[in-house]
């Protein structure tokens, strides 16, 4: 077994030859030193993996590359199926990849969190399948884990989760792939969650990037009126690189992607590193770049979900797809090598105290991080929470009880993005799929 994956292994990273990514200092660079900007897309064609059929990889990376990017965000992926294929046909089109490490049913919960051996093992899992590949770029512990203010007190697993991924990384003596974390946009908590997720002087307990889903640049705005000079203003000397995990606001059609100018641009280039466009594909929410076909209206077919059909040849939707190519193609930083890189005016943030109020900070300093098999109850940590109580409950809420999306960004997300709707009708469908399974 081990033999074979290991000759498997040499095989994928013979075939072909792409530059490995790494964070220095608040930086990207490739291994040569030249500073590497992050022009990405987000891609989930539906709830399944999207980095296992081959044919469906190779359509879109060269129409990918075409639209000018250079990494892929992906939700979900199966740790236990083979990608060696999509990586490659990725990695030859240029693209590097960043996978969440949770899936639906092992993120972390916002209301009621814990973090557990199940979870380190799943989240393992798929660091053990993506570190082999040279265009992993980055891996997420969490998307929007935290939807609204009175979640902070799930900021301490987010940050366990990404020190346990980070060891377990170093135990393993994997390439030092960035491990980080992508942050709903919720005015009342910036700057306080991106300065406690790199705060406390301890980088190992740190994320190795911190990233933003910011809908704020809408139609014929500014940098200044926007809200992207506050964000810049939040990201000055940030100690880990700092980027848009999701971009690109629909409510003034059609997008025209100004915001990628700023955050290329002077204003921007010397603390951002890059931004990543919401979505690839078209689907009932409008935000797509590309779609496989006209909306299906009322047709059913296998790959048909939602009312959009989800794989063939993607066909660039008018005029957004070339709206954001000409904005790329025009944009193009330079940056920094790393050997300039200055890391002496970066340190560790101070750890925000807590706040009272409406829409409170409740994290108070740099408190204790939770071991593995800890929850939250009673507003402490404890490895046995009373049977007939909600495992992690913080303040009685059902642990089912998920918020609704980011307030930024309440226009309805896709079947990838972190919708509670949407994961709670799978944990079901998943559900029932097991009990037939298990009938039969
Ligand atoms: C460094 O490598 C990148 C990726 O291969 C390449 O685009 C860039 O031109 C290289 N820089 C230099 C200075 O050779
Ligand atoms: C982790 O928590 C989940 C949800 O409560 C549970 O299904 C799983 O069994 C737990 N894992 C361990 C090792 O306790
Ligand atoms: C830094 O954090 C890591 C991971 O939690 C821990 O193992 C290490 O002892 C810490 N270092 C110091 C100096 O406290």
């Amino acid at each position: 077994m081990r033999l074979a994956a290991f000759s498997l292994l040499g095989l994928a990273s013979t075939a072909h030859s792409i530059s490995t990514i790494s964070a220095y200092g608040n930086k990207f660079f490739y291994e040569n030193g030249t500073q590497f900007f992050i022009k990405g897309v987000a891609y989930q064609l539906t709830e399944d993996d999207p980095l296992l059929d081959k044919t469906q990889c190779s359509l879109d990376a060269s129409l990918m590359a075409e639209l000018g990017a250079n990494t892929i965000r992906v939700y979900h992926v199966d740790a236990s199926s083979d990608h060696s294929d999509c990586m490659t046909v990725l990695a030859d089109a240029g693209i590097y990849v960043l996978a969440d490490l949770d899936t639906f049913d092992t993120y972390i919960l916002p209301d009621s969190p814990y973090w557990n051996q199940t979870q380190y093992e799943k989240f393992a899992a798929v660091m053990d399948e993506f570190q082999q590949y040279d265009n992993t770029l980055g891996f997420f512990v969490g998307n929007e884990v935290i939807a609204m203010a009175s979640q902070s007190m799930a900021a301490p697993f987010i940050k366990a989760a990404a020190r346990d991924m980070k060891a377990y990384r170093d135990s393993k003596n994997y390439r030092a792939i960035p491990v980080g974390y992508s942050a709903a946009d919720i005015a009342e908590l910036r700057p306080m969650l991106q300065d406690y997720l790199t705060c406390g002087g301890n980088s190992s307990d740190n994320v190795d990037f911190f990233s933003l889903n910011s809908y704020e640049w809408c139609g014929e705005t500014s940098y200044s009126t926007s809200g992207y000079a506050t964000l810049e203003s939040e990201a000055v000397n940030f100690p880990v690189p700092i980027f848009f995990s999701e971009t690109g606001c629909n409510t003034v059609p059609p997008r025209t992607f100004e915001d990628q100018a700023a955050i290329f641009g002077d204003d921007m280039v010397n603390d951002w590193s890059g931004s990543i466009i919401y979505e690839w594909i078209e689907e009932t929410n409008n935000y797509g770049l590309i779609s496989y076909g006209p909306a299906a209206g009322t047709s059913t077919g296998s790959d048909i979900v939602g009312g959009y059909t989800r794989s063939g040849t993607p066909t660039p939707v008018s005029p957004d797809f070339d709206n954001l190519k000409t904005q790329w193609a025009t944009l193009t930083p330079t940056g920094i090598m790393s050997s300039d890189m200055t890391t002496g005016t970066l340190s560790t943030r101070t750890c925000p105290a807590s706040s009272t109020g409406t829409a409170a900070w409740l994290v108070n300093g740099n408190v204790a991080l939770p071991t593995v098999g800890e929850t939250l109850y009673n507003g402490a940590y404890t490895t046995s929470v009373p049977t007939g109580t909600n495992a992690g409950s913080a303040s009685g809420t059902a642990a089912s009880d998920e918020s609704s999306s980011s307030s930024s960004s309440s226009t309805a997300k896709s079947l990838g993005a972190m919708s509670s709707s949407v994961n709670k009708v799978s944990i079901i469908l998943v559900g029932l799929t097991l009990l037939l399974a298990v009938g039969l």
